[in-house]
């Protein structure tokens, strides 16, 4: 048995990294600010995750939570790019200083591994498609740069320090558990919010742009496996599913699984978007043995079902009048 800590393990990714591990009967810690975080995330497990409120900027809590830990999953963040125009500096201190805190902690109370949840956003705006590992990175926005300067951090404290890092870029993640009612949430996320509750779907530019969606099932094995595979600290993986669907498509798709009524609504691009992102998942599939197995269809119905399963519960003002699921 191991010890892990997972900060922002109160947040979407996080809380199901927390939830898996606690499953699997491994010890868990989870540091979160809860600013976008909710407990609620962490239900039923609660009792088998050690929930500890707190700052990754403070250095003292994380010594604190690290004693005794095997493997750091690094996940606290902005994870907006939209908040990261609005708000640079901020998201600079959270998502730089915060990494550089959790690897200096990392560093000093003997950590086995620092596995850091780095972003498909650092390829920017390069079209070559499939995206891999070797490609220079182009940061777009401050997300993006913010992101790929915790990379640099991570690999720089494996150089010097021969602390093990693995950094994971993480494409477009969705599943149950998403905020669905943040404006700063990811798309799959605002769609399923904007039909339950009636209103239209607004698509940013002309809805060419591309992503690729991977479910958070799929993403969480990625990450339980980047803590024990060997011969990997100081890589870059992509954690993708290695297909791209554009934000028409995806809207289309969104609203023929739920059989809800939508219209969908263009709006000016938004700055800092990059227009295509696909994974090239070579790399993952050799070293950590990854396999995305849940199609985008398949992981929206899940999706879905979640939400409309939460939709009484939460009182939210949403409702179901959809004919599919
Ligand atoms: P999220 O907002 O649900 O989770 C982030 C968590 O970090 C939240 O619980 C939040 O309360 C916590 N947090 C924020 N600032 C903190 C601070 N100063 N101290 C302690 N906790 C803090 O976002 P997510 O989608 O779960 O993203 C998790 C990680 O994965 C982030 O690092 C994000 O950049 C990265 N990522 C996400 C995606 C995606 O599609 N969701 C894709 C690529 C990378
Ligand atoms: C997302 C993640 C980011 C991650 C990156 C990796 C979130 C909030 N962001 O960023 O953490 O690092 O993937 O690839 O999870 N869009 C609309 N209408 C909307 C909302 C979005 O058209 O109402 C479009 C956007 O313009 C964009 C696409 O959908 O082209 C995806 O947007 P978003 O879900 O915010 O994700 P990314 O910016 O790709």
């Amino acid at each position: 048995m191991a010890t892990y800590l997972v900060t922002g393990g109160a947040g979407f990714i996080g809380s199901h990294l927390c939830r898996s591990l606690a499953e699997r009967g491994e010890r868990v810690r989870a540091l979160d600010d809860l600013s976008s975080g909710r407990l609620g995330n962490l239900e039923g497990v609660l009792d088998r995750v050690e929930f500890i409120r707190g700052d990754v900027r403070d250095g003292e809590v994380l010594k604190g939570a690290m004693q005794g830990v095997d493997f750091v999953l690094h996940e606290a963040a902005v994870a907006s790019v939209a908040r990261s125009l609005e708000e640079p500096l901020e998201v600079d201190r959270i998502n730089v200083e915060g990494t550089l805190q959790v690897l200096c902690a990392a560093r000093d109370t003997g950590v086995r591994r620092v596995v850091f949840a780095g972003s498909a956003a650092a390829y920017g705006d390069d079209p070559t498609l499939p995206k891999r590992e070797d490609m220079p990175p182009k940061p777009l926005s401050p997300y993006a740069a913010s992101k790929l300067a915790g990379e640099h951090y991570c690999r720089a404290f494996w150089e010097v320090y021969g602390l093990e890092t693995v950094v994971l870029r993480y494409f477009n993640v969705f599943g149950p558990g998403q905020d669905l009612g943040s404006p700063y949430s990811g798309v799959i996320s605002i769609f399923l919010g904007r039909l339950f509750k009636g209103e239209e779907l607004v698509v940013f530019g002309d809805g060419e742009q591309m992503r690729d969606f991977v479910f958070i099932e799929d993403v969480v094995r990625a990450t339980l496996s980047a803590c024990e595979a060997p011969g990997v600290a100081g890589e870059v993986f992509n954690v993708g599913r290695g297909e791209g669907v554009t934000i028409n498509k995806l809207a289309e798709v969104v609203i023929e699984v739920t059989g809800l009524e939508g219209k969908v609504r263009h709006s000016p691009p938004r700055p800092g978007d990059v227009r295509a992102s696909v994974a090239d998942i070579t790399r993952a599939r050799e070293q950590l043995g990854y396999r995305p197995e849940v199609s985008l269809r398949e992981g929206l119905i899940r999706t879905a079902r979640w939400f409309r399963g939460g939709i009484w519960r939460r009182g939210l003002g949403y409702s179901w009048t959809g004919t599919a699921l």
